[in-house]
């Protein structure tokens, strides 16, 4: 299948281009390259987390509570399973996702359970059905609610920063945790998880972000009454700058939760914080800065994580839109980006087992800067598997 950006801008569009998309081919090159991954890893109980830009292999890690990443290469192989229907596919998927099993045996470590366990249950459940999965993403709803506190209205996304932060603290990307709270509440679990998950997402809304529509990293509140005391950055340049996966986060969060809830409000909220990313790309440009207002664009490294996370979430918004103009512009952009994401400048084809190249985990800290990043596989094969669909 080849689509052209071209035919499918509707009048009124504000973002177009003619690249092309060949979903297929680009759906067996994250084929061809998960093999050579699984070739790289095996025997090996470990998930791979990045490949540094000098290098050529898999750092892997340990799959611990701690590992916010651990759940997204078994999600990986359910995307590659949902595509090749190969039962030779699913069980390797079923494999590395059985790995995951001693983190639903703890307590909360933080939000990112949500990650852990959704990306890799989730698909799993969502494919096969297999009531084990199910039970599973019950369970760990319930041990993600632990964090919530009534009086801020917000999950504590990262408990060993309270003292850090001074606070009760949310973090933008904490968003995307809702989800199997949602989940929950709609197929079996407690109900309250509704509540939980529209509450913390009010509250987000009300509190996270800035006028314009970008949000901050970190919202920290009072932990004992819960009052919203400030926003500050962790993973950006600065407290009040646009750090692009945090607004990708909020692209991806808000539009899941208007699916959700159907509420409106979701949806134009949605529609505000994607059109103030939009409007920061650079001309013509389709993959972010790191930062949309880093200091040294256009010397800043690139982050993909951010395109494709919000390639993803734009197929979606422009399912869910209900102005036809919005639903074609969202339908454009995500397609440029994955066009441009599928280039020869994004993938690492030949020279690394990785889908893509050029994404940025915490540059304050140093930290995968222009590097491949497991979680950009994840939204670039996700998008694509979506854009696939019907
Ligand atoms: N959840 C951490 C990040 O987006 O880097």
């Amino acid at each position: 299948m080849i689509f052209s950006v071209a035919i499918l801008c509707l009048a009124g569009c504000s973002v177009k281009q003619s690249n092309q998309l060949d979903v297929d081919r680009e759906l067996n090159y994250c084929r061809s390259q998960i093999e050579r991954t699984l070739k790289e890893i095996s025997a090996d109980n470990r998930m791979p987390k990045n490949i540094a830009d000098s290098l050529t292999r898999w750092k892997t890690a340990d799959i611990t509570i701690s590992e916010w990443t651990a759940g997204f290469f078994p999600g990986i192989l359910w995307y590659n399973y949902e595509n090749t229907q190969s039962p030779a596919d699913a069980d390797i998927a079923r494999y590395y996702t059985d790995l995951l099993e001693p983190l639903t045996k703890l307590p909360a470590y933080d939000h990112d359970l949500g990650f852990q366990i959704f990306c890799s249950y989730g698909n799993a459940y969502r494919l096969t059905g297999n009531e084990a999965d199910k039970q599973i993403i019950l369970n760990e709803a319930d041990t993600l609610a632990t964090l919530y506190n009534p009086k801020a209205g917000t999950i504590l996304s990262w408990p060993r920063n309270v003292d850090l932060y001074g606070g009760h603290n949310t973090i933008i990307d904490n968003m995307i945790n809702l989800e199997m709270l949602f989940w929950a509440a709609k197929n079996g679990g407690n109900k309250k998880l509704y509540d939980i998950a529209v509450k913390h997402a009010e509250t987000t809304m009300k509190n996270g972000f800035r006028e314009d529509g970008g949000c901050y990293h970190v919202a920290i509140y009072d932990t004992i009454d819960g009052h919203f005391i400030k926003g500050v950055t962790h993973q950006g340049y600065a407290d009040s700058s646009l750090w692009a996966r945090g607004q990708s986060w909020a692209i991806y969060g808000y539009t899941m939760v208007y699916r959700e809830t159907g509420d409106k409000k979701f949806l134009r909220f949605a529609e505000k914080v994607t059109d103030l990313y939009l409007s920061r790309l650079p001309e013509g440009e389709y993959v972010p800065y790191w930062d949309f207002d880093a200091p040294n664009i256009p010397e800043e490294p690139r982050d993909a994580s951010a395109a494709a996370i919000t390639a993803s979430a734009l197929l979606e918004l422009s399912q869910l839109e209900d102005n036809r103009e919005k639903s074609a512009k969202y339908q454009t952009a995500a397609i440029n980006m994955l066009a441009e994401l599928s280039s020869d400048k994004y993938q690492s084809g030949t020279a690394k087992p990785s889908f893509l190249l050029h994404s940025t985990g915490h540059y304050p800290n140093g930290s995968e800067i222009d590097a491949s990043i497991i979680y950009a596989d994840y939204y670039y094969i996700e998008a694509l598997v979506r854009y696939k669909q019907p």
